[in-house]
């Protein structure tokens, strides 16, 4: 017999049609500004929200304009039949929705079919991806997330009911040619194969508030220390101590920028699976080896994966609190469980975090099935394999950002899996599937998904690939060559070394901005790299009048209706157009608004489509009108706690110009407790136009890194 419950939403009112598993729902709650919760039937015990153990920042959601729940309820739909959730949520004409997790090939999400599944991307869209977020935002006004650490089926507006008010008509495919294979959906369905769940709703009013109270119901995103923005080296598997220091040796003295290094598996006495233990033959004294690193300005990342070699000195330990099945030999930790969490931290702590190691590369938590315990394999929590599979990533950033929490200092790693609740940790993900415009795309999709991401730059064909890879791993959240394996530096193609140089320079002074929006990240749940759809004025308000207009006199308004996936947005003020190799000239879609070329300062358009050819040495990035771009000078190292470092604020335009720029002391968790301050920066013009630039003094008792200020205006 078919058991159902079928749930129509409404805050007060519900309806309940055959109530035989006797599930009940919560109807809709606000449980903080803008974000509405109900529960559906039974939910796991285990979900994405508790494996991320978030804590929600109600102040800063308060602080986003008030707004009513922002679908029709009565259009939202749950049932739970015979063991599994249906979920309907409903879709208008020309709406379109983005996120769904870290897609490599679209923007679009409309129209998809996903199986939500964490793993290594395999180069299709398909939901098998290292982050695959059960969240979506449309442009609309709204997001939704199901928290649920199942493998969910999403079909991202691609079914149509018989009941459906909108069902497309039926059309005969021998004469009728508006005949489609893919006819019209007005839902977005979603199976949860789970007895329950829980589902959350984020208010707008635009896409971009949504994502904001998505990522601050998360905990805010995270901050990086200040380091963490300046460049990293990833050396050679086999390195050894010695080699490393040369390594470090060889930026200071070629001029190259570099704040740590990434030791990769050759540092663990054995590698697949791990001993998490020096290898003494290649590091005979670790301590001081990251002492005198340290004495360079260079702090150290260590690779790991999660699975426990038998020579491990934790290996006895652990066992009891392993899966049934091994990952290359190695056991799996259950880290649902405290004591295997505390038994690996104890490790981490003793033999690498006390001694000043800064930081993680945790591999191989995502897949592939062919190497990953299978679905089948059993965990002493009794956790499935399949829930232990989506939350791994989540629980292994929880127990190291923990870790360094509680030494009140500040960590930023890589991670190679990922999933809803995790944007306060302060982990970017990356892969080895190296298509440069995938990667791009990529970035763009980490915005809408409460994750960050590189665009790691490892080896290339020619010097033109190698200098526009690295253009555009500057403009990212970890600016990092990962040489495991190639053994490249950023000089290793001479004709461009010097292009590569001043770009390497550029993050260096870019990053009192970086670091303001990283904070803006963390306060007001921005995302510092985002699609160009979260930019106001850029689709909502153009894809109304585009009905208006004539698309062959109107390329932006056509331009902006399209999928776009090679530009995005650096901050709040710069938007950036990558080239790849073999191109030499590109359009750029310049939002509404005036927009000015960053390295002149010349005007560059407004609402409209652009043609560039900017040479190699340079990557297009436009400023905003009145944008304010603080920067400091080009230093090796990132500024440490308390050094002072030179203002050169950047101004572009002719709007009146406001930023506030972020400070603390870069490297401990002291923000949290509300020790940093925000400095007022205003650009005024006069009546003759002339511009006059201010900035407010530093709070008293709070840090101040500011040395002297200079000001540039760059449009005259
Ligand atoms: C891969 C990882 C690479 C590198 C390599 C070392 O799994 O994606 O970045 O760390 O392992 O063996």
């Amino acid at each position: 017999m078919k058991k159902s419950i079928l749930l129509y939403f409404g805050i007060s009112a519900l309806l309940l049609i055959n109530d035989s598993l006797c599930a009940q729902t919560s109807g809709w709650s606000e449980v903080a500004p803008g974000v509405w919760k109900s529960v559906i039937g039974n939910p796991d015990k285990t979900d994405l929200f508790n494996s991320a153990g978030i804590k929600p920042a109600i102040d800063a959601l308060s602080r986003i304009a008030s707004a009513e729940f922002p679908l029709p309820e009565k259009n939202i739909v749950a049932e739970v039949i015979n063991g599994k959730t249906y979920l309907r949520f409903p879709l208008v004409k020309d709406e379109q929705i983005f996120g769904f997790g870290l897609n490599f090939k679209t923007v679009y999400q409309r129209g998809k079919i996903l199986q939500l599944h964490v793993d290594h991307y395999g180069g299709t869209d398909n939901g098998r991806t290292h982050a695959p977020v059960p969240f979506y935002v449309s442009d609309m006004g709204y997001g939704v997330f199901i928290n649920s650490s199942r493998y969910l089926t999403v079909y991202a507006g691609s079914g149509v009911r018989k009941d459906s008010p909108d069902a497309p008509e039926e059309r005969d495919r021998n004469t009728d040619k508006q005949w489609t294979s893919r006819p019209y959906s007005d839902a977005v369905e979603i199976l949860v194969p789970a007895t329950g769940v829980e589902i959350f709703v984020f208010a707008g009013p635009t896409a971009l508030d949504a994502v904001r109270r998505y990522n601050l119901y998360s905990g805010g995103g995270c901050l990086p220390p200040r380091w963490g923005l300046g460049f990293t080296q990833r050396v050679p598997t086999l390195y050894r101590a010695e080699q490393v220091e040369q390594e470090a040796r060889s930026f200071a003295e070629r001029g190259f920028p570099l704040d740590f290094i990434g030791l990769e598996p050759g540092w663990q006495s054995r590698s697949y699976p791990c001993t998490f233990e020096w290898d003494s033959t290649r590091f005979p004294d670790p301590p001081s080896f990251v002492k005198k690193m340290k004495e360079m300005g260079i702090r150290l990342n260590l690779w790991t994966n999660p699975y426990v070699s038998s020579f491990s000195p934790i290996y006895n330990k652990i066992l009891p609190y392993t899966s049934s099945h091994t990952v290359w030999g190695g056991v799996v930790p259950d880290l649902t469980i405290a004591e295997a969490r505390e038994i690996l931290s104890e490790q981490l702590l003793n033999n690498q975090i006390n001694i000043g190691i800064s930081g993680y590369k945790i591999d191989e938590c995502d897949g592939y099935d062919h190497w990953l315990w299978p679905d089948v394999a059993k965990f002493p929590s009794e956790n499935s394999a399949e829930q232990i599979r989506q939350t791994y990533g989540l629980l292994l950033q929880k127990m190291t950002t923990d870790l360094y929490r509680q030494k009140n200092t500040r960590t930023y790693g890589l991670v190679r899996a990922s999933n809803g609740g995790g944007s306060s940790f302060p982990y970017v993900i990356y892969n080895d599937y190296y298509s440069h415009e995938d990667f791009i795309t990529a970035l763009i999709n980490s915005g809408y998904s409460g994750v960050l991401w590189t665009p790691e730059v490892r080896s290339s064909k020619t010097s033109e690939e190698w200098l526009r890879r690295m253009q555009t791993v500057i403009f990212s959240p970890m600016a990092m060559i990962n040489a495991w394996s190639s053994g490249t530096k950023p000089w290793s193609f001479p004709d461009v070394e010097k292009e590569v140089r001043e770009i390497a320079l550029l993050r260096m002074q870019l990053m009192p901005y970086l670091y303001t929006e990283f904070a803006r990240y963390h306060f007001e749940g921005i995302p510092p790299f985002r699609g160009m759809n979260l930019e106001p004025g850029f689709s909502i308000k153009s894809k109304a009048e585009l009905k208006n207009k004539n698309l062959d006199e109107n390329p932006y308004a056509e331009a902006v209706m399209k999928e776009i996936k090679d530009q995005y947005m650096t901050g709040e003020y710069l938007l950036v157009a990558p080239l790849f190799s073999g191109q030499t000239t590109r359009e750029v879609i310049l939002p509404e608004g005036k927009w000015y070329d960053f390295y002149t300062g010349e005007y560059a358009g407004d609402g409209e489509v652009i043609k560039v050819t900017p040479g190699l040495d340079k990557i297009p990035v436009y400023v905003k009108d009145g944008g304010i771009i603080p920067m400091m000078q080009p230093m090796l190292h990132a500024p440490a706690s308390g050094q002072k470092f030179d203002l050169e604020i950047r101004y572009y335009g002719s709007k009146q110009g406001y930023y506030r720029l972020y400070d603390d002391d870069g490297e401990t968790f002291d923000y949290e407790k509300g020790i940093y301050s925000w400095r007022e920066i205003k650009v005024t013009p006069d009546k003759k136009g002339k511009l006059t630039g201010t900035i407010s003094k530093a709070e008293k008792g709070k840090p101040d890194n500011v040395g002297t200020v200079t000001w540039k205006f760059m449009t005259e």
